[in-house]
């Protein structure tokens, strides 16, 4: 059986890794109409392929228009679904057990740690990013990518560190500001290790993820998870490093969670989440490039599970990982940039 999407009627109390309840409510809005006939989205055709950009590459107009977007995102009405703490707080309903999977109501969601991890985030990114566009009235609005698995990349991009942005977040590890190079091996405790040490060391890693550790879906992706399964099948190679630790790397080490970027509750209140989410959607799309099994799961227990948003008109739609496998259908390509670790066996 396919996951189904979330029963929205009985989104409850979300709870934190160690089982405490998260002291407010990170349900999303409900919509006005009948919950029991959610309408399929339907894609809108592309005419032209808006580009993500490499964050360390953006020029002075991408910068004050993406920060436009966000800053008015931020500013609707707290009760509107577009809202950016709303946005949040998607990622906290379908992570931290607020919601239930629709005809299990005992059995939790959780999009991580099992194959629903890649479709899950590319598809809350895809409306993230479309309602941004539609904030500032552009249609070609794309996010960036945060690009650590290049040299260049690897530190936290600088339009995310002007205090007073609305890309800024004060709940970060301040020891992590450039130019701290990022380890996308992180745990908890720095490593002693020069610059150029971090760079061949998370090269490595890179290499080690995409293309030794994942030749066939299961590894890359996570193990299946089915409908009416309890959650956390067991994580992808990607989904742990570097994704865990980049959101560790960022965390406020002084917060109990390392909030915000350190545990999914609060994970996505910092805008630089999306661009980290971004550059790991982007290794999905490489990763189906790079030969021998690398492909998508042909499972239709994957292909039909479904997931719930709002789209950019705040109308309530149902999405399936099928629609989402192929980035060109949903209208998005990622700026071509050298990829290093594509040739640095170990
Ligand atoms: Cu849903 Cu990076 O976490």
């Amino acid at each position: 059986l396919p996951v189904p999407a979330p029963d929205l009627s009985t989104c409850s109390t979300a709870s934190l890794a160690d089982g405490s309840p998260i002291p407010f409510n990170c349900c999303p809005p409900l919509p006005k109409k009948d919950l029991t006939n959610i309408p399929t989205y339907q894609l809108p055709s592309v005419s032209k392929l808006k580009v993500r950009p490499a964050a360390h590459s953006v020029d002075q107009d991408y910068i004050t228009k993406y920060s436009t977007a966000i800053q008015r995102m931020k500013s609707l009405d707290k009760d509107d679904p577009l809202n950016f703490m709303q946005q949040a707080n998607i990622h906290c309903a379908y992570c931290n057990t607020g919601y239930k999977e629709l005809g299990f109501p005992g059995v939790p969601l959780q999009v991580h740690f099992s194959w629903l991890f890649f479709p899950f985030h590319r598809w809350y990114l895809y409306f993230f990013e479309r309602i941004l566009g539609s904030l500032i009235g552009d249609d070609t609005f794309a996010l960036p990518f945060w690009n650590y698995d290049t040299q260049v990349g690897m530190q936290m991009p600088s339009l995310y560190n002007v205090v007073n942005s609305p890309l800024y977040d004060s709940n970060r590890n301040q020891n992590h500001f450039p130019p701290n190079v990022i380890d996308l091996g992180f745990t908890t405790i720095d490593l002693d290790a020069t610059d150029e040490q971090k760079i061949n060391n998370n090269l490595t890693m890179m290499y080690r993820q995409m293309i030794t550790n994942a030749p066939c879906p299961q590894l890359f992706f996570g193990n299946p998870i089915r409908g009416g399964e309890q959650p956390i099948r067991g994580m992808g190679t990607i989904e742990n490093i570097p994704h865990n630790a980049v959101h560790r790397w960022v965390g406020n080490p002084n917060n109990k969670f390392r909030e915000n970027m350190g545990t999914f509750y609060s994970a996505a209140r910092d805008p630089i989440f999306y661009a980290h989410h971004a550059n790991i959607d982007r290794m999905w799309t490489i990763w189906k490039t790079l030969g021998g099994k690398r492909h998508d799961f042909n499972d239709r227990d994957w292909l039909d599970s479904a997931f719930l948003f709002y789209d950019e008109n705040r109308n309530l739609v149902k999405v399936t990982v099928q629609d989402c496998l192929n980035v060109e259908k949903l209208g998005y390509m990622y700026q071509d940039v050298p990829i290093p670790w594509r040739n640095f066996r170990p």
